[in-house]
């Protein structure tokens, strides 16, 4: 009786605080370490592919937007609304076909090549080096340019990065200054090579480290510029590719990249519709997404093995779904539903997670590819799920991390299982703190009940962003049916945060 009793006084109290008696346990902690997620896990990734480029940021003059000689600022507006820290051009593939002399200069007499790549079309060079940084500019982001090594030279690189950052008085630096740049750009984030096993020239990664260092030492320092030398890292699950670069350039590299894409069938010869598929394949499109986590860790331990303080970071350089096109479409081109933004928002938790290797990340790509943040048709365009979800989890950036302790609920279809529930946490300069959580289910709401350790706060606000169904887009004639929401299903209880957060939700909370 006195059981009962007890279960009956539990169970009234979990209805009157709104959460249910089985809720998950979070744990919390201050973390005393001085690790941050930094910003550049939030970078952007535009390649001279499709519509990306040309049609997506560069515009036709005769199109009806506002422009800055032909950048299109509703698409910087947006993107600025969401701090991009990063953006990496001009490839992908493209970066090792590319050759920086033929885009620069008067563009009427600009070189016009075939990007062999990406559907064999006419590449006028009209977007080239000056361009990529009037546009970083007005983004306020910084350039992540990938140099080629696949088909360039060590002396064209070379050239490239004095054309850029060095301010003594030279044959190239006297080009860059007739071409409307006295001052040097400054750029950083240099990346030699692109997929350097595939496309961008199909080397061992013995060649290729050997190469590396031959081209790294050309690509020189100059006053005031360090270059952070980015290698070409592994593809997916090759950790051969890892431990060899790790072991023959070690400490030679700012970062070491790794690419990973999630395919809906796992089958890159169909590898599923953007749009239309049923509950089986989300699940399994989440699955492959997830992997991202083991992949990261297990990189993460070669890495650890030739470099314990951590100083080389691992970039997650491309990563994002990858579908069937639209039909009759551009290059690549493919719809964004609210599975992408949960791929999205569980694998920036994974790299939130991992913070203490991954320091920088481009999701492929901004505009009119892939996983885009912004489709265009025209004169219009939109934002996809995916931004929002950049725009919910910018509160991360530069934010100290703070761990997290819990056990996933599963998510079953089929006898097979995924972890239902991913997180990350952070704390900001102001010691406000956010929670981003986020529920792969695609049926039943998951309770959290959350301690938090060390940490101050009083009150809780929520944002959210769900649909009605996974599948769900926002498209041209209805560009808003995906946007962030006000989230009123969290709160204190106690020294406890609970929440309840509704099916295929991506849900950020902010602790003041
Ligand atoms: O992002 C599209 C392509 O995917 C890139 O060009 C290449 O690096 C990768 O294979």
């Amino acid at each position: 009786m006195k059981k009962l009793l007890l279960l009956l006084a539990l169970s009234v109290t979990g209805m009157r605080y709104g959460y249910s008696q089985s809720a998950t346990n979070l744990t919390i902690t201050a973390n005393d370490s001085k690790l941050t997620i930094s910003r550049h896990i939030y970078g952007q990734f535009s390649e001279h592919l499709g519509r990306c480029i040309y049609d997506g940021f560069w515009v036709d003059p005769k199109l009806q937007v506002a422009k800055q000689d032909r950048i299109r600022l509703d698409v910087v507006e947006a993107l600025k609304k969401i701090n991009i820290p990063n953006l990496r051009w001009p490839g992908g593939c493209f970066a090792d076909e590319y050759h920086w002399r033929d885009g620069i200069g008067p563009r009427a007499t600009r070189p016009k090549m075939v990007n062999t790549n990406w559907g064999g079309v006419s590449e006028d060079n009209s977007f080239g080096t000056h361009e990529f940084l009037e546009l970083c500019k007005l983004l306020k982001t910084e350039p992540y340019i990938a140099g080629n090594m696949g088909s360039g030279t060590v002396e064209e690189m070379a050239k490239w990065v004095e054309y850029l950052n060095c301010s003594a008085e030279t044959t190239v630096t006297n080009l860059r200054k007739q071409n409307g740049h006295p001052e040097p750009f400054k750029v950083t984030f240099w990346g030699v090579g692109n997929e350097s096993w595939g496309c961008g020239g199909n080397m061992t990664p013995e060649f290729y480290s050997d190469n590396y260092r031959q081209y790294a030492t050309y690509a020189r320092d100059y006053p005031g510029t360090p270059l952070k030398r980015v290698a070409s890292g592994s593809n997916g699950k090759d950790y051969n590719w890892t431990e060899v670069c790790m072991k023959n350039i070690g400490r030679s590299m700012w970062g070491l990249t790794l690419h990973w894409y999630t395919l809906p069938t796992g089958d890159w010869g169909k590898k599923g519709s953007a749009t239309q598929f049923d509950e089986k394949e989300y699940f399994n499109t989440m699955k492959n997404c997830l992997e991202m986590d083991e992949i990261v860790s297990k990189h993460s331990a070669i890495m650890d093995k030739y470099d314990p303080g951590k100083k080389v970071a691992l970039v997650v350089d491309e990563w994002g779904i990858w579908t069937d096109p639209e039909p009759n479409s551009s290059v690549l081109y493919q719809q964004n539903s609210l599975r992408d933004a949960l791929i999205a928002a569980s694998t920036l938790n994974i790299f939130n997670n991992h913070c203490d290797r991954v320091k920088m990340a481009n999701l492929a790509q901004t505009v009119n590819v892939l996983q885009a943040l912004i489709l265009t048709n025209k004169e219009k365009m939109l934002l996809t799920p995916t931004y929002h979800v950049f725009d919910l989890y910018k509160v991360h950036q530069d934010a100290k991390y703070l761990p997290i302790k819990f056990e996933s609920p599963d998510y079953e279809i089929d006898g097979k299982k995924i972890p239902a529930l991913n997180v990350s946490a952070s704390i900001d300069a102001n010691k406000v703190i956010h929670i981003s959580l986020v529920n792969l289910d695609a049926n039943k709401k998951i309770s959290i009940k959350t301690s938090l350790k060390g940490l101050n706060w009083s009150t809780v606000s929520g944002q959210i962003l769900n649909s009605e169904k996974l599948t769900d887009v926002n498209s041209f004639e209805n560009p808003n049916k995906l946007k962030i929401a006000g989230f009123a299903g969290a709160s204190k209880q106690g020294d406890e945060l609970v929440a309840d957060l509704p099916a295929h939700s991506v849900v950020v909370l902010t602790l003041k």
